[in-house]
């Protein structure tokens, strides 16, 4: 994962963001290292709060103008950090498509779903004629799946179903042929199945455009199947980073077992579903030495004091102090470790 790829469409190091609040810098991504090659699908997990937002729309210039970016962001031969805005701007939604977590950047109910496509391709090449871009919008919808596709480009997005309303979003989103997508949460919101078919969109997505994707979840169950790598992770670190089948068979850091003990087994009935005790740190309150040794089973003193380095463990990156003999270490060896301190960054 940290090696450079020839293919990388993005390279991503060391990727800090920093927010002020009330006269302090609180970082809520600490050093991220992430590589998307075409064609690929590369997933970001983590639970909620863990920085994947906002290490992705940092890659994108979005974050506050307060907020301190440092580190670096290569996109194909561009470096993204400091770039300036109005370069940006033509980066996104051309050669980089987005689709935002955010409900406010979603489709206008106002405006037909072929207008709204239009629109995003006239904004990007003036040149294209409103009919040529029209009948290139039926032919996105149509891309993602979208029955009758002639005819639904003239509906408004109150007459889709909530999954192709995401579908259409993603037609947006690839409008203007980029090579990279962000698709932030874009399954969130949907049940099991619409869920999977928008999973199969982004899928054929790049298998017939070489796209690359950075599909970014909280939900681990996601990733199984749809994704090429994955990197977990944990208030605002990668903890642990694995091409998929690695990290489901052999996972090396006590968090993304913990993910994976979460996740609902369809031959399984149980009462409740098991969950990681506690929840991540906020800002500002970062526990000192390994951040996530609150919730951890494993902890141990050394996890109280010094933050694992994220190495090789396995066929795993893993940032944990004992990622070789996880599997060696029953549950009941943990060491209910001494009250954490909380610090300051
Ligand atoms: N503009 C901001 N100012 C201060 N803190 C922020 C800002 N945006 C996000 N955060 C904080 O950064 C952390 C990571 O948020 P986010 O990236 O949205 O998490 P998620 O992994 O759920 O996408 C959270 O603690 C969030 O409250
Ligand atoms: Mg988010």
């Amino acid at each position: 994962m940290l090696k450079h790829q020839d293919k990388s469409l993005l390279s991503v190091r060391n990727l800090t963001v920093g927010f002020q609040v009330g006269g302090v810098t609180l970082d809520a991504v600490r050093g991220i290292d992430l590589d998307v090659a075409r064609g690929e699908v590369v997933g970001v997990v983590g639970e909620s709060g863990s920085g994947k937002s906002v290490a992705m729309l940092a890659c994108l210039g979005l974050v506050p103008r307060t907020a301190r970016v440092a580190g670096s962001v290569r996109f194909q031969d561009k470096e993204l950090v400091g770039m300036p805005q109005s370069e940006m701007r033509k980066l996104r939604g051309s050669r980089i498509g987005m689709i935002f977590q955010d409900p406010l950047s979603s489709l206008n109910p106002v405006l037909t779903i072929g207008s709204q496509i239009v629109e995003a391709i006239r904004l990007h090449q003036p040149g294209i004629s409103r009919k040529q871009a029209y009948d290139r919008a039926v032919e996105l919808l149509d891309l993602v799946s979208i029955p009758q596709p002639d005819r639904r480009v003239s509906q408004y997005p109150h007459e889709f179903s909530g999954g192709m309303r995401q579908r259409a979003m993603i037609a947006m989103a690839v409008a203007n042929g980029p090579d990279l997508l962000i698709a932030d949460e874009p399954t969130t919101a949907l049940d099991v199945t619409v869920q999977a078919q928008v999973l199969e969109v982004l899928k054929s997505l790049r298998d017939r455009l070489g796209l690359g994707i950075v599909l970014i979840t909280h939900d681990l169950g996601v990733v199984a199947g749809n994704v090429d790598r994955v990197a977990v992770i944990y208030s605002g670190r990668v903890v642990e980073a694995a091409e998929v089948g690695a990290l489901f068979r052999d996972p090396r850091h006590p968090y993304t077992r913990g993910l994976l003990s979460s996740i609902p087994k369809l031959d399984e009935k149980r009462e409740r579903l098991f969950s990681i005790e506690g929840t991540p740190p906020p800002l500002g309150r970062r526990p000192t030495g390994c951040a996530f040794h609150p919730r951890c089973i494993y902890a141990r003193e050394v996890c109280l004091k010094e933050e694992p380095a994220l190495r090789l463990a396995g066929a795993s990156l893993s940032a944990c102090h004992f990622a070789d003999s996880l599997e060696q270490m029953p549950v009941h060896q943990a060491a209910a470790g001494p009250e954490t301190t909380e610090v300051h960054q």
